[in-house]
């Protein structure tokens, strides 16, 4: 029995100078990816990270993680940072650790599978930026989606660990898809392909510690490649299956530093540097040296942060991944896009649903991107379909998905849904069987003459590449086209102490500041007023301070002798509305019975007068208009394309007939029901 574990005691008399161990722990750091990016929507800057960076160098860790997965985008996108510069700042300060990257296979930092020429590029200048391992992964686990990527990094030289996304179908590891036999299997393909290790890749959390033992065991007895764990502490099982992973023999764990660790992120650093102390597993790191990094992190960097953590909870852990064997951060997307379309009651017809929608797509693992494309669909079916139709609004990642665009799913697609989606689908409506990325255009040239005149750089042309939309927006900024707004500025320690005091006046009752006068007596011709704020309701009482009054005498209520005089001019409450009733002595009519006004749409959708309004079903980001005014279009036809989730849908013709009027650009965020355009 004993025999399995291989984490040995041995006595440590001096802490500070301890013996290496046997076989010591391997550890990579992701705080500066997956930690902010799981806690603080990858909002972390790059002046945020060079305060530990040269401390970090100094751990020890197998490497660091620093870029890729959601950093491309949201550099860009929210924090007008060049995502390259990024690698090539770190790396002034990293001299000795290798740095890591979150690759998405062909679909590179993106949320679907690009030409090859892209994904060759994108390796070649991540390489030449400093990029030294790359974790390579594939949402379907279609390791042929690794070809092209992996040939540009063993070309550079460089590390690549070839990922397995660790997905269940029930709560643990088993049933038909996702046994031990399949990550055995999938392990001996990355083996095939000479990965240089192998990463589990837990994204939700899922694993439980002893599948982990299972697992981890069986692959040190399969293979002689470095087995590597990534796994996330949503579930709050990831301390223990950590450790079981080591007790199986794993060669490398990830952790983040406490402050970035636990909630969506992944277990702490110190306490397993603890926990081994005196082992032949012992990591060798100096605890002290850890606490220094937390101490800089704590003061200088995460008060510009801790605005983002979601604090909705006071538990840290998500029950409901346990129960929905699903990521927490897809979870907490389809929240936030019920919540924004004021759904937010029907959350538990979306879990009922989301199973089936992941079945009929064919069981693929959920993580970026196919956690995006199976959570829109399952929100877009249940708001949308009805007892005639389902899959009512399909979005185009789907279509491509059933075309086979991403790869081959674990079973196959439900073949009624991919005749749906496939029906009038631009490329064709036979799926292919072949690695996607044969049957991908080149993409480079084109952007290249697109960008023709803003630049000709080919780190800006892949962004833009990967990102047409924003990507064009960033760079008009980066070359002084355009003014970036506020909203991209970063926040100073000076902005949030701002914050704290305007946040602790207002809590003291403080935050109107004004003289405090004594209540004069009211006269007995005081005169009372409703008055209504949109949904609120207040009693006014206007009383002239000297002399009588300038409103006119209204007998009580009660006493109909004289009729209601209307009420004078000079009545010096200004948008007080007219009472036509005399006022009773005393409303007391609560708040909550007077009738809330229902607040316009923002652009009223009854312009039926010019013709027929196309409006958004949700929030969301214009991708483009396939029509302008004055084209004709028949009912059906895809008229705007509508990014919502990350995911775009083809908004369709209500009728046929004219386009009469565009309301908005490519790049314009719109409000549900906003008219997009109007059809006449
Ligand atoms: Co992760």
């Amino acid at each position: 029995m004993s025999d399995h574990f291989t984490v040995k005691m041995q006595a440590i008399n001096d802490y500070d100078n301890r013996p290496k161990a046997a076989n010591p722990l391997k550890i990579q750091d992701l705080t500066l990816r997956d930690g902010h990016q799981s806690l603080f929507a990858t909002r972390g800057r790059t002046e945020d990270m060079i305060p530990v960076a040269e401390m970090m160098d100094e751990i020890g860790f197998w490497g660091v993680e620093v870029w890729g997965g959601a950093t491309f985008d949201t550099m860009h996108r929210f924090l007008n940072e060049d995502p390259w510069q990024r690698l090539r700042t770190l790396k002034r300060y990293f001299k000795k650790t290798p740095f890591s990257m979150l690759l998405r296979g062909q679909n590179i930092v993106g949320y679907r599978n690009y030409a090859d020429d892209v994904a060759k590029a994108f390796v070649e200048k991540a390489a030449e930026n400093g990029m030294d391992i790359f974790r390579t992964f594939d949402a379907l686990n279609d390791f042929r989606n690794f070809e092209t990527v992996v040939a540009a990094i063993k070309d550079c030289g460089k590390h690549f660990q070839g990922c397995i996304c660790y997905s269940l179908t029930e709560p643990r590891m088993g049933g038909e898809v996702y046994n031990l036999d399949y990550y055995i299997n999938k392990a001996r393909d990355l083996e095939k392909m000479a990965a240089d290790s192998i990463c589990i890749k837990d994204m939700a959390g899922l694993m439980a510690p002893y599948d982990a033992f299972e697992l981890i065991k069986t692959l040190k007895e399969t293979t002689n490649i470095p087995i590597h764990l990534h796994s996330h502490f949503t579930s709050g099982m990831a301390p223990m299956t950590h450790l079981k992973a080591v007790e199986a023999g794993v060669d490398i764990i990830d952790t983040c530093m406490s402050s970035y660790a636990y909630r969506t992120s992944h277990p702490a650093v110190e306490p397993m540097v603890m926990s081994l102390i005196g082992t032949n597993r012992d990591t060798g790191f100096d605890i002290k040296k850890l606490a220094n990094i937390n101490m800089v992190l704590e003061k200088e960097v995460l008060p510009k942060y801790k605005h983002l953590l979601d604090d909705s909870k006071v538990s840290i852990i998500d029950i409901n991944v346990l129960l929905h064997q699903t990521p927490g951060g897809m979870l907490s997307n389809l929240v936030n896009q019920l919540r924004e379309m004021d759904a937010l009651d029907r959350i538990n017809e979306v879990y009922a649903e989301l199973p089936r929608v992941r079945k009929d797509l064919g069981q693929i693992p959920l993580v970026t991107p196919t956690s995006q494309i199976v959570g829109t669909q399952t929100v877009n079916n249940v708001l949308f379909d009805d007892d005639d139709e389902d899959y009512k609004m399909i979005t185009a990642q789907v279509k491509d998905l059933c075309y086979g665009l991403y790869g081959k799913t674990a079973v196959p697609i439900n073949s009624k849904l991919q005749k749906k989606a496939l029906k009038g689908y631009e490329r064709g409506s036979k799926p292919i069987t072949c690695r996607p990325g044969e049957v991908l255009e080149p993409e480079l040239e084109k952007s290249k003459k697109e960008l023709e005149g803003l630049t000709s750089d080919m780190e800006d042309i892949i962004l833009y590449t990967l990102y047409p939309v924003t990507g064009k927006k960033f760079l008009m900024w980066k070359y002084g086209k355009e003014t970036p707004p506020d909203s991209v500025k970063p926040r100073t320690l000076e902005d949030v102490k701002q914050e704290e005091e305007l946040i602790a006046k207002a809590k003291a009752g403080k935050l109107v500041e004004r003289e405090e006068k004594e209540l004069p007596e009211k006269s007995e011709y005081a005169r009372t007023f409703n008055v209504f704020v949109d949904d609120e309701f207040y009693e006014v009482s206007v009383d002239e301070p000297d002399g009588p009054p300038m409103v006119t005498y209204a007998p009580p209520a009660g006493q109909s002798a004289a009729p209601p005089q209307p009420p004078a001019p000079a009545a010096r409450v200004s948008g007080a509305p007219a009472r036509k009733a005399p006022p009773a002595p005393k409303p007391k009519a609560p708040a909550s019975e007077s009738k809330p006004a229902s607040k316009p749409a923002p652009t009223p959708a009854a312009a039926s007068a010019d013709g027929t309004p196309l409006t958004a079903p949700m929030p969301g980001m214009i991708i483009s208009y396939a029509k302008k005014v004055g084209d004709t279009v028949e009912k059906g036809d895809p008229v705007v394309v509508l990014e919502a989730m990350k995911m775009e849908n083809s908004l369709p013709a209500p009728v046929s007939g004219t386009i009469k009027s565009i309301n908005f650009n490519s790049g314009d965020s719109v409000s549900k029901n906003d008219v997009l355009c109007v059809i006449g």
